[in-house]
């Protein structure tokens, strides 16, 4: 509510996946702490939001467009001038190279910029008159409500503006809650909140999500769920909410994107794509590679220079330049990939890079799996860190019957050189996942085309006009032509 308020209660630490040694040995680093706000505060953050939806004429949802613009370019002028704490928190939270940590804040600026540039035109477009059967409209784009938006940790910063951006520019109020591992990196924007929005419209609730999100959800008055993250917290917290018919979602889940490699491939650049693809932050992106299915023709090769290549990634510390793989933010992760890893050695693959699979504390180097089949947990379950799952196939009809029968359904990228049939894959494929990438890694940018999914991997579509429209509703006011000049 445009307060900053004391708290007497309890802290969480919060620890790096950098590790340092101490006398009890090697440690995650110590880099802050926040509240543990109860769910008393987080209901006084939703009055807040509520009170400053609907306080009438003037309230941030009756503001001309003109005037939430001037408020959220108020706000990204604040943002650039504290770009070098939040891209040092992110490579202390979540363990970013400073590379992505910097492309993480810069691509959050400019997706700001090109929401207030898509608002205009919007509003350009909605603004005209349309006469039909002697009734005289003017269709427009009005806020829904409250939204809650909950970004991930491999874009806390990122992806959870994707969401807020949007649902502040079009006029609703909103709660920010922050992921369990990048909630640091919201405190030095506290600032920029408070002195560019009015108060109630932007709050940003600490705390466990288990104690500050149920009774969010429960009281019934938010209206768009935004939520980036696993499906399981997704559904729990719409069930959470008294009329779940009521709310407007915008998900971005789980995904298991594969990659097809023909025999007719150019190798050379399928193996630096799929290494994009599968290892970039360590794998830990919704949309990453992470299963590989190659022709039996070209297998040993493509795996024999997908091995090399990663063994030849550079491992260590976020700010060391040219690094890619660097320790993982979540405390279970390297017992999670190790024991899913062994499940496949036990079932006859093997780890193919010399590397692949040493733990050192909290590091994970990237493991090549060859050759998995379907009885390996490898196989179906989203590992979303450093291990690339490689599945030989003589018949297309086996990728195919994956990506059908998958629960998942957000892209897929095909490798090959014959035009006509990446062609004649594309038609198919198309209508089981929302992009089909020819030659080139799965992805989520560039930011202006839809991002989206299928079956279990989203709700909503998320681009930069998209995302306007996900946190908006068509409303009109209209007249009988006759009565033009006093509507
Ligand atoms: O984690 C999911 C993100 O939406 C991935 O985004 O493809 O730009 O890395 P990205």
């Amino acid at each position: 509510d445009g307060e900053m308020r004391q708290w007497d209660g309890p802290f969480q630490e919060v620890r790096s996946p950098v590790c340092v040694r101490t006398e009890s040995g090697w440690e995650r680093q110590l880099v802050g702490r926040f509240p543990l706000l109860t769910p008393q505060e987080s209901l006084t953050a939703l009055d807040a939001a509520v009170r400053a939806y609907d306080c009438g004429r003037g309230s941030w949802p009756t503001l001309p467009v003109a005037g939430r613009i001037a408020c959220v370019q108020e706000f990204a002028r604040r943002m650039k001038g504290v770009r070098d704490e939040v891209v040092r928190l992110l490579m202390w939270e979540i363990g970013k190279t400073l590379k992505d940590a910097e492309k993480e804040f810069d691509r959050t600026i400019d997706y700001i910029t090109d929401t207030i540039d898509a608002l205009k035109e919007l509003d350009r477009v909605s603004s005209r008159f349309t006469i039909a059967q002697g009734i005289i409209g003017q269709v427009r784009r009005a806020p829904l409500g409250v939204a809650l938006c909950m970004g991930p940790y491999n874009y806390p910063l990122n992806e959870t503006f994707t969401t807020l951006i949007p649902a502040l520019i079009m006029g609703n109020t909103t709660i920010l809650k922050p992921p369990r591992h990048g909630v640091l990196l919201f405190q030095p924007l506290l600032d920029a909140f408070r002195e560019a929005f009015p108060p109630g419209v932007v709050n940003t609730v600490y705390g466990a999500g288990r104690t500050v999100t149920p009774p969010l959800m429960a009281d019934g008055r938010v209206d768009v769920l935004a939520f980036i993250g696993t499906s399981t917290a997704a559904d729990a917290l719409q069930k959470a909410h008294p009329k779940p018919h009521r709310l407007r979602l915008v998900l971005g889940l789980e995904a298991k994107n594969p990659a097809i490699v023909l025999p007719d491939a150019d190798l050379d650049l399928a193996v630096a794509e799929c290494i994009a693809g599968s290892l970039s932050f360590n794998g830990q992106r919704c949309t990453a590679l992470k299963i590989l299915f190659v022709h039996t023709a070209i297998a040993a090769e493509f795996v024999k220079r997908l091995a090399a290549a990663v063994d030849g990634l550079a491992g260590g510390m976020p700010w060391v330049p040219g690094v890619m793989v660097t320790p993982l933010p979540e405390p279970g992760k390297t017992a999670y990939l190790t024991d899913i890893v062994a499940d496949a050695v036990e079932r006859g693959a093997a780890v193919v890079n010399v590397g692949g699979g040493r733990v050192r504390e909290s590091y994970f180097s990237p493991a090549v799996v060859f050759p998995v089949d379907e009885r390996m947990r490898l196989y179906r379950e989203e590992q979303f860190g450093p291990v690339v799952p490689v599945v030989p196939f003589d018949d297309l009809e086996t990728p195919v019957r994956y990506i059908v029968e998958s629960d998942y359904g957000q892209q897929v990228s095909l490798f090959g050189q014959d035009a006509e049939q990446l062609a004649r894959l594309i038609d198919p494929l198309v209508n089981q996942v929302c992009r089909v990438n020819l030659n080139s890694q799965c992805q989520r940018g560039p930011d202006i085309f839809p991002f989206t999914a299928r079956k279990d991997s989203a709700v909503g579509t998320l681009s930069v006009s998209d995302a306007l429209r996900s946190f908006s509703i068509r409303t009109m006011v209209a007249a009988k032509e006759g009565d033009m000049n006093k509507a």
